[in-house]
């Protein structure tokens, strides 16, 4: 008997299975969630693979992507806690370890997510020598030079996520108290990510208008605004990470 499927489809060609453009992220949780699904809608792949060390909470995760397919481009999402899923990948995401616990700081969390690290980052390697990894796992600047370290890859191929949630965050809060969008509120905080940010007051501006030039004080301890208490919520916000 001839299937509908045989009926309907008949190949002219073998099958090409190497993605594209292939990305991984590993740890199926709150953010690496947040990290698929602003993949997804941004449409950057032809297959997303999703790894984690819990099959059910990953097999849940995986098959609400896949139910969402009618809204989305990408054509092969896949989730498995073997990283052979995650094969020729461009770029892998880690998002995986343990968060911080209450009154924990983030550099108690290196023993825990070190280890974390040793398990994935071979892994990885194995299946895609060629891929470029970022770490957004905590603490994050520190675990980045881990990944790096036990990777072999060549420096410019293994990046944190670093201050850029730091800086997000920085100018959200800049736009609230101004009340304007942050979109028109620009400035950097550097440094290592969470408590010993360093944010770049001088240069803070609104459509590229610097902030400075209104008040010469900002940021520092003798401004009548108070404007570091702004630093202060984005660090606080990050503790809750
Ligand atoms: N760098 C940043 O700006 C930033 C921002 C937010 C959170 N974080 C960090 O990201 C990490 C994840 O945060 P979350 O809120 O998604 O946590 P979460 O607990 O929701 O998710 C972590 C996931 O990792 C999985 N996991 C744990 N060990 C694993 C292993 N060995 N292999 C594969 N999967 C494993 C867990 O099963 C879980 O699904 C934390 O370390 C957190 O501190 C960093």
């Amino acid at each position: 008997m001839t299937t509908i499927k045989e009926q309907l489809i008949s190949k002219v060609a073998a099958e090409d299975n190497i993605p594209n453009c292939k990305i991984t992220i590993v740890g199926a949780g709150s953010v690496g969630m947040a990290c698929a699904i602003c993949i997804l809608m941004k449409e950057l792949v032809d297959e997303l693979a999703l790894v984690d060390a819990e099959a059910d909470k990953l097999r849940g995760e995986t098959l609400d992507l896949l139910h969402g397919s009618i809204f989305l481009t990408t054509s092969k999402i896949v989730g498995g806690k073997d990283y052979s899923i995650s094969k020729n990948s461009k770029l892998v995401i880690v998002t995986a370890g343990a968060r911080q616990k209450e009154g924990e700081s983030r550099l108690d969390l290196v023993q825990r997510n070190v280890a974390i690290m040793k398990s994935i980052i071979p892994n990885i390697i194995q299946h895609s020598p060629d891929c470029k990894i970022i770490i957004v796992t905590n603490p994050v600047d520190i675990l980045t030079y881990v990944a790096w370290k036990i990777s072999g890859l060549p420096v410019n191929c293994v990046f944190g996520s670093g201050c850029n949630l730091d800086s997000a965050r920085f100018r959200y809060f800049i736009g609230e108290k101004l009340g304007i969008h942050p979109t028109s509120c620009h400035g950097w905080i550097v440094g290592e990510h969470g408590d010993s940010s360093v944010p770049l007051w001088s240069g803070v501006n609104v459509a590229g208008f610097p902030l400075k030039c209104l008040n010469p004080e900002i940021g520092s301890d003798s401004d009548k605004e108070q404007w570091k208490t702004v630093h202060k919520q984005v660090i606080n916000r990050a503790h809750m990470e």
